[in-house]
């Protein structure tokens, strides 16, 4: 093995931690933070599957709903604007104070998941985390809600606490159960609490897993190349792969840019001019 590409957030945390205790035995591109990953499979690919999962379960009106977001991260950003743009209220829930700050200026409400929970329509997660929704969100939502999760696995939304607050789960839809709570209250959770873009949706659309999967075979390409120069940790995408896949990426689209002139170089590249 000459090395790695890693296209998760999740996977990295892992990976990192592996470097930490000096047990990567390899060097590994991290795939999932180069810009043309991050800004368009997170906020473009996941922000729209994660909706359309959500409305194929449900058929839900977002207009006029409140959206509680828990997690404004590269995803959760993408998710929050898909929605503002269809009409919801989005609510975010942050534990990050840049990122919560971040989510007030970028005109969202922001507070605590425990205030949040009486408010909102819809719940969705997506901070890589467990147990984000728990008990003590569940006691607090309205009757009605619906639960989704667009983050990790089937772990940010507590399960066991919903079944033990619960006296019995219907299946109302295909991919929606609902939990009748003890007080008569009915939540409803989407695709068993699964990543719903792929449980409910068809995940990302090709326009964008394009460009992840050119960095993916680049990154390879790099490490064939250069992989014995490397150390072994997780390290950048090298910024001139990025540039090339955007670039290629807006000559599919008919799109041209402007190119800096000479003297915009030299200015830019100098500190002598004020
Ligand atoms: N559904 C998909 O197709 C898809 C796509 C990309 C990423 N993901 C997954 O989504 C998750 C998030 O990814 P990301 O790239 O946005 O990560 P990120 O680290 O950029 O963002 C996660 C955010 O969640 C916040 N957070 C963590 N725990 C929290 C808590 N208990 N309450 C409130 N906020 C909390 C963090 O502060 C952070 O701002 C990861 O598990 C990732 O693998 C899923």
């Amino acid at each position: 093995v000459r090395g790695g590409a890693e296209e998760t957030t999740t996977g990295l945390l892992r990976l990192r931690r592996l470097e930490s205790e000096g047990k990567l035995r390899c060097p590994v591109i991290a795939v999932n933070e180069s810009r043309t990953e991050r800004t368009f499979n997170d906020r473009y690919g996941t922000g729209q599957s994660a909706l359309d999962g959500i409305l194929r379960a449900t058929n839900l009106l977002l207009a006029g709903r409140t959206l509680v977001l828990i997690g404004y991260g590269a995803t959760g950003k993408g998710i929050a604007q898909r929605a503002r743009g269809a009409g919801a209220h989005v609510v975010v829930c942050e534990v990050d104070p840049l990122r919560a700050l971040e989510a007030r200026m970028d005109g969202y409400e922001v507070m605590p998941a425990r205030d949040a929970a009486e408010r909102g329509d819809l719940f969705v997660t997506v901070t890589g985390s467990r147990a984000v929704l728990r008990k003590e969100h569940f006691e607090r939502m309205k009757d009605g809600a619906v639960l989704a999760n667009a983050g990790h696995f089937d772990v940010e939304i507590d399960l066991g606490e919903l079944a033990e607050l619960s006296a019995g789960v219907r299946q109302v839809l295909p991919l929606v159960e609902q939990y009748a709570l003890a007080d008569g209250r009915r939540l409803n959770l989407l695709a068993q609490g699964r990543v719903v873009n792929l449980a409910a949706g068809e995940g990302h659309p090709a326009a964008v897993m394009d460009m992840s999967f050119a960095n993916l075979a680049l990154a390879v390409e790099h490490l064939t190349l250069h992989g014995d120069e490397l150390e072994h940790r997780v390290i950048d995408v090298p910024k001139r792969l990025d540039e090339e896949i955007a670039r290629l990426k807006l000559e599919s689209l008919g799109v041209r840019i402007d190119e800096l002139t000479a003297d915009q170089l030299e200015y830019l590249s100098s500190w002598g001019a004020g």
